[in-house]
């Protein structure tokens, strides 16, 4: 079945099985490698996206649904000129490990903070909700508040 979506900013058609999981339409149809596969049940977060700018689970999401939706993949937050405040957040607390959930971690505090520009502990607690086996979670909350600052005063 052909399906339309725009993905980080380019609108793309692929010809799946609709049922498929977006995870592997991402991944092996459109070769885009930054967004992981942890769990494949929808408990770890590594990948996670943003679907019309909601973080969305991409092993549990059939690629049907994505249709004429706007996708962002971690390949799309921002470019190496103009870095989005989590990256750049990212970066200055040098929060990864071995570096495979970070950007199911990233794109999902992106989209938090869309919500939630000054998030609290309890908010990071109740939204943040990945995986992480190298447990750079204190790190993590470091960096998040840090983007927030970031992203508030670039407002
Ligand atoms: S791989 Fe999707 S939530 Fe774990
Ligand atoms: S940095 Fe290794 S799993 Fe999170």
């Amino acid at each position: 079945m052909m399906i339309s979506f725009t993905i980080n900013g380019e609108q793309t058609t692929v010809d799946v099985d609709p049922d498929t999981p977006l995870l592997w339409v991402i991944r092996d149809e459109l070769d885009l490698k930054g967004t992981k596969f942890g769990c494949g049940k929808a408990a770890c977060g590594a990948c996670t996206i943003h679907v019309d700018g909601q973080a969305v689970r991409a092993c549990s999401f059939a690629v049907k649904f994505a249709a004429g939706k706007n996708i962002t993949t971690i390949e799309g937050l921002g470019t190496a000129e103009n870095l989005h405040p989590v990256q750049q957040a990212w970066i200055e607390e040098i929060v990864p490990q071995c570096g495979y959930c970070q950007p199911g971690f990233m794109m999902a505090t992106a989209a938090m903070l869309e919500k939630i520009p000054n998030p609290t502990d309890e908010d990071i607690d109740n939204n943040i909700v990945n995986v992480c086996r190298c447990a750079t979670y204190y790190r993590m909350r470091k960096a998040i508040h840090r983007a927030a600052e970031i992203r508030n005063s670039n407002a």
